[in-house]
Formats: structure tokens, C-alpha cells, sequence
């Protein structure tokens, strides 16, 4: 009989969304009336913008001809993606990546969970918490922790936490807690905090003096509203050295049925091998990328181009800003609800204090079966996240409306 890998065993529920799903699948079988509104996973509701169903029309029928046809794509996507992508999201911003650098992939969620393919397992890893699950389940599946504890945390890994008090910023390790590999999320999944310039340049600095390695994940970035809050790790000076950055097209332009993101690994970046030699984590992450993954579609490439173009820039802004106005009007209605509510003005995310001192998963039933409206409870996100709970603005403003006045109706105080 085949062996498994038994880390999979140490992962103690279902993953987190397909968790909620079953659960709400399961209310609505048994209230088959009930007319269910979903807050809870972030997945977007509004239509691909008009330049990108437009430039997708144009390769459908460039493939349907001989002579434009494609094949296999470049092996680290097509040129004229990448170079759009470091023109527009890096240089400029005044950040030094190249096209290169960049890696397009059908996801920053497979890229994050893959790229500890390419990283050891003797690493100090450290995860903020509450965190985006991923980061966490997928090194347990590679077998960099230990079991899980009764509070949830695995052993083996470090977690930064992130409470109401830090203001959500992840404090760094204590001194002399050597940490290799940090995850870091801004703006974050799922508190919806941001790191401002001072917050991320600590980092850095940590990272350098550290040896240590950043995986920066800024799916969200596109939903910054303060001018002040960097879009990219790699407007910190060092931060080439230190960090690779994991960005999609999910959020920012409704892909997440599309399938388009990618990972920047700078040249510069290096891990350190068996025998102490540095070795350049963009020659691994080609290797492994180009033996794997055979690419994004050439018609969903044209597609993310198009985000580029400025009509597509306008377009796609006024997606970002519709859903930002969901989220100031969720935000508001938990404050006028007397519930401290916390994001939702530089990320897609609310995060709140469950009223009463609800445990997350009573409250996410409570919410459910009174007012028939979905969240994410905070507890699936981490120990720290127990208490709190999270409100995706992603959805019609019709619906975002009526289930504020479903809460409005069932949890005045
Ligand atoms: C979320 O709701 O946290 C996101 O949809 C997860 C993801 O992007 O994978």
C-alpha cells in the first residue's frame, strides 16, 4: 500500500472556506427560503472590466488563426505581460524589478504554498496571527512544523500577534529568536491593516540583519486609499535583497475565475545551501516553476494586459472603488451598531470585535441563522483571531445593503 504524507494528518479541520461552505450549504438545504447573502469568503461579484472582455475577444480570435496562434507560453509568461507589470506596478513607483524578475502564475495562492518547494525545512518560520491560512497549512503539508496544540498554533512555528492593541501590526520577534522566513500581508487578510512605510522598513532592516527571508503578499494592494501606505515591498530600500513578493490579478481586476497573478523574485535574493554557498532563489523558483507549471493561458495574458491600458486602469479603479464604498458602508454600520469594527479603508476586509464576547464561530451561527448573512469567522484565521470575526465587501451594493439591515434589525443593542 502507498505511504501518505501523514503531515496532512496533523491538519486538524477542512480548509477554512470550503468549511463555511459546507456549513451554509447545510442551513440552506434545511431553510430553503432563506434568502443567504455572502460576506465570507472574498471572492468578487462585480464583471470583468469592458478592455479586458475586450482584449480577451481579440485572442480568442488570434488563437483561431494559423498564423496567430499560440502554443506553450514563454516559461516565465509572455514579455509583454511581464514588462507591463514592471512598468505600471514597479518602475513606476520607483521601484528597481525588472520583467525578468517576474514569474506569471494562475495564482498568488499556489505560489506562496509552492514556493516551499524551493526553501528547506530547517527554517525558523514566523506567521502573524490571525494569518491568511494558507501560509500555515501548506507548512504543515511540507512538514515544517510540529502537531497542532489545543489552542490551534502548530508547534515549531512562530506567531506574531496581531490584536486591537498593536494596532493589528505584527511585532517583531523577540530578541534572540533567530526567525529565517517571515510571511508578511499588507494590506492584510484578514484584519485589513496596512504597513506604513516606518512598519515595513523595520521589517527590512530585520530581514538584512537577520539573514532572514520576506514573502510579501500584496494581493490587496490595489485597495490602498492613503497615499502614504506602500504597494510594494520593493519601495524600501534593501528590500531586493530580502523579499519576494506574491501579487494576482484576483482582487484588483475580478480574476478570480480568470486565474492570473504573479511572484517577483528579485536576482539579488539568496538563500543559503547545505554547504553555506548562497545560491540565487530566482535560479530555483525557474527551476521549479519551468519542471511544474506550464503557464497562463495566452488569452487570459492579453486579458491581464488590458488592466494596464488606461481605459482598463479606469475601469478596473472603478470596480475597486465600488467595493471600497461596500466597505465603508459595512464599516459604518458596525460602528453605529456600537461593534468595533477595524480595515475597510485601505483593504476589502472588516474586521470586528464580536458583540457580547461571541466566540467566532457562535457568532458566525448567530449571524447565519438570525440574519441569514455569511462572515469568516476570526478563530479560522488563527488563536489571536478568536473574538473577532471578518465581513468581505465583495458583493452588489444591493446585497451589502440588505444585510446591514438585517444586522441593524437583529443585533441592536
Ligand atoms: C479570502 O477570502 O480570504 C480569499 O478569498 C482567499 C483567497 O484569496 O484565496
Amino acid at each position: 500500500m502507498a505511504h501518505i504524507n501523514d503531515n496532512f494528518l496533523k491538519l486538524k479541520a477542512g480548509y477554512l472556506f470550503p468549511e463555511i461552505g459546507r456549513r451554509v450549504k447545510a442551513y440552506a438545504a434545511a431553510n430553503p427560503q432563506a434568502k443567504v447573502i455572502r460576506l465570507g469568503i472574498g471572492d468578487v461579484t462585480e464583471p470583468l472590466a469592458p478592455a479586458v472582455i475586450a482584449a480577451m475577444h481579440k485572442a480568442v480570435d488570434e488563437m483561431a488563426r494559423r498564423e496567430t496562434f499560440h502554443g506553450y507560453c514563454d516559461e516565465q509568461g509572455y514579455e509583454f505581460l511581464r514588462q507591463a507589470i514592471a512598468k505600471h506596478d514597479y518602475q513606476a513607483r520607483g521601484c528597481d524589478i525588472t520583467a525578468d524578475e517576474i514569474f506569471v502564475s494562475d495564482g498568488s495562492k499556489c505560489d506562496t504554498g509552492n514556493f516551499l518547494e524551493i526553501l528547506g525545512h530547517d527554517n525558523v518560520i514566523a506567521v502573524t496571527d490571525p494569518v491568511y491560512p494558507v501560509y500555515v497549512d501548506t507548512n504543515v503539508m511540507a512538514g515544517n512544523t510540529g502537531s497542532a496544540k489545543a489552542s490551534g498554533e502548530f508547534e515549531g512555528l512562530i506567531y506574531l500577534p496581531m490584536t486591537a492593541e498593536n494596532g493589528f501590526v505584527p511585532p517583531q520577534p523577540a530578541p534572540g529568536s533567530k526567525v529565517d522566513v517571515i510571511y508578511l500581508c499588507s494590506p492584510n487578510n484578514p484584519t485589513g491593516a496596512v504597513l506604513s512605510k516606518t512598519e515595513l522598513t523595520r521589517w527590512v532592516q530585520y530581514a538584512k540583519q537577520n539573514d532572514a527571508l520576506i514573502l510579501f503578499d500584496a494581493a490587496y494592494h490595489a485597495f490602498i486609499t492613503d497615499p502614504s501606505i506602500p504597494h510594494s515591498i520593493y519601495e524600501i530600500p534593501g528590500a531586493r535583497e530580502v523579499a519576494v513578493e506574491f501579487r494576482s490579478f484576483s482582487k484588483t481586476a475580478g480574476f478570480t475565475g480568470t486565474r492570473c497573478a504573479f511572484t517577483v523574485v528579485p536576482k539579488t535574493v539568496a538563500g543559503k545551501a547545505k554547504d553555506g554557498s548562497r545560491v540565487e532563489l530566482h535560479r530555483l523558483w525557474m527551476r521549479r516553476q519551468t519542471t511544474k507549471f506550464n503557464g497562463v493561458a495566452y488569452i487570459v495574458h492579453r486579458a491581464a494586459e488590458a488592466v494596464y491600458s488606461p481605459e482598463g486602469q479606469k475601469q478596473v479603479r472603478a470596480t475597486i472603488d465600488f467595493y471600497m464604498e461596500n466597505a465603508a458602508i459595512i464599516r459604518r454600520t458596525l460602528t453605529e451598531l456600537g461593534i468595533a469594527a477595524y480595515g475597510g479603508t485601505n483593504a476589502p476586509y472588516i474586521w470586528l470585535k464580536t458583540p457580547k464576547g461571541m466566540k467566532s464561530w457562535d457568532f458566525f451561527d448567530h449571524l447565519l441563522t438570525q440574519c441569514q448573512v455569511v462572515g469568516t469567522p476570526g478563530s479560522g484565521f488563527g488563536a489571536a483571531g478568536e473574538g473577532y470575526f471578518r465581513i468581505s465587501a465583495f458583493n452588489s451594493r444591493a446585497n451589502v445593503e440588505e444585510a446591514m439591515q438585517r444586522l441593524r434589525a437583529k443585533l441592536q443593542a
